[in-house]
């Protein structure tokens, strides 16, 4: 470890790191990576680490991957950026054009930004103006899941319902209402019963605020950091009929969840169903480069075209919009993503994952195994029988994240859930042997 001693102390000076309680570095190792290579981080001592979680979901093919690499190196030589107002450039043209085609019709507009939660900023305003320059002022609400997530800028934050993020800001943001999410549920009969029963609920709250609400944002299949809860595609369909009966946009919030993550392409696609806006961020440059896109249809893209005057434009930017560089690492992550063979394997790897976590099944203190394509999770929990949770104060996930330093692996628990997102290009071995470090993790969490 003593390579690290000299970037830690350095870094502990002058840093303030994202969702961290500073003086818990008092006491927890803050690892300073110097390199990474497919699944494998390495810190400055030269100790690896497996990355189970993607590095916040971020990354799909691994780290430093040769393709993505080449093209963002070639990209440099050429051109790195230039303002999207007024000029273009083909590596915006080419992946907005490849986005479409992959999302399929009705969606036919795009617009970059440069975050997640930049991009569900774009779908919020882009669905209230809609509503505005069609002469519907009185809507000017959203609805959200409980527990949702959908970033922490303050419009993104007021759509997010996780209190330890959201509570202490809470007299600076807009008010969403709120409906249930889908409960968890073990098989496929109780899914689509809790889809339904979810559903109805949503349907009561629009009938009840008609003619007052712009749009319902869902995040597809995985609420990600609501603590992996599931949900059965039926939820999705139900969701669609229910916002077409009621004039209301549907927001799909696949940040987390698109590009292969739940075994298809896009989540909502295992529903057979199309949003009105899908916002994407993480994935979509395989890791290497802030960029994300909102992709709409035309008849809202319509509701915007006007003689200038009109003052119908949407006025929104960003300095960094559709940046060359992060272009090029999406259009190189997509050519990956073209491989007939990747969602077959990353489903059997998904299974595999699964399978090697099958002693925990019967395990007092956890609870909810579940997984949707390579996304797999369970919960600590103080008595599985009762399904009561422990104290959040006892950070028990956090000793699972600690044992996983130690013996080389980056799981990063979401409070007491336990999840596993890791690169397409693990191997079931490597997940193999994560389960055991995982396993092993839960035995002195719940000790
Ligand atoms: C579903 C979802 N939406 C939005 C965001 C925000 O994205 P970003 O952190 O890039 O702002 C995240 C980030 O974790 C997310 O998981």
């Amino acid at each position: 470890m003593s390579g690290n001693v000299d970037w830690v102390t350095r870094d502990l000076k002058v840093l303030w790191h994202p969702c961290t309680q500073m003086s818990d570095h008092e006491w927890l190792p803050l690892v300073p990576i110097v390199s990474g290579s497919g699944c494998w981080l390495t810190d400055a001592s030269g100790k690896r680490y497996f990355d189970a979680i993607s590095s916040w979901w971020v990354n799909l093919f691994g780290h430093a991957q040769p393709h993505i690499s080449e093209a963002v190196a070639e990209q440099a030589q050429r051109l790195e950026h230039v303002i999207l107002a007024g000029f273009t450039h083909p590596p915006a043209i080419t992946l907005a054009e490849r986005l479409l085609v992959l999302a399929g019709a009705p969606l036919a507009k795009v617009i970059y930004a440069d975050s997640g939660s930049s991009a569900i900023e774009v779908a919020l305003k882009l669905s209230f103006h809609y509503w505005r320059n069609s002469g519907q002022t009185a809507r000017q609400r959203f609805v959200v899941l409980e527990g949702a997530y959908h970033g922490e800028t303050l419009g993104a934050l007021s759509m997010t319902q996780v209190p330890l993020y959201r509570e202490t800001y809470g007299p600076l943001l807009l008010q969403p209402l709120v409906t249930p999410a889908p409960a968890a549920a073990s098989d496929e009969a109780s899914a689509i019963a809790a889809a339904d029963a979810a559903a109805d609920a949503l349907e009561l709250l629009l009938r009840q605020h008609q003619g007052t609400v712009c749009a319902v944002l869902v995040e597809p299949l995985v609420q990600c950091a609501a603590g992996m809860r599931m949900h059965h595609p039926h939820y999705l369909r139900r969701l669609r009929e229910i916002c077409n009966r009621h004039q209301v946009h549907w927001i799909a919030d696949e940040i987390a969840v698109g590009f292969g993550r739940t075994g298809s392409l896009f989540a909502h696609q295992q529903a057979g169903v199309k949003p009105d806006f899908l916002c994407l961020a993480k994935g979509l440059t395989g890791g290497y480069l802030p960029l994300s896109a909102v992709l709409t249809g035309d008849h809202i893209y319509q509701a915007f075209y006007d003689d200038y005057a009109n003052l119908r434009a949407f006025m929104h930017s960003h300095s960094y919009t559709g940046n060359a560089l992060a272009c090029a690492a999406a259009n190189a992550t997509l050519d990956l993503l073209e491989d007939p063979q990747l969602l077959p394997r990353t489903e059997k790897l998904g299974a595999g994952l699964e399978q090697a976590l099958a002693p925990l099944s019967d395990h007092g203190h956890v609870s909810g195994i579940r997984r949707r394509g390579l996304i797999c999770a369970f919960d600590l929990v103080q008595d599985r029988s009762s399904q009561t949770p422990y104290p959040w104060q006892e950070r028990r996930g956090l000793r699972v994240y600690q044992h996983g330093l130690e013996r080389g692996a980056l799981l990063r628990p979401l409070g007491n859930t336990v999840y596993f997102m890791p690169p397409y290009v693990a191997t079931a071995e490597d997940l193999r042997w994560l389960a055991d470090v995982a396993m092993e993790g839960v035995e002195l969490a719940t000790r």
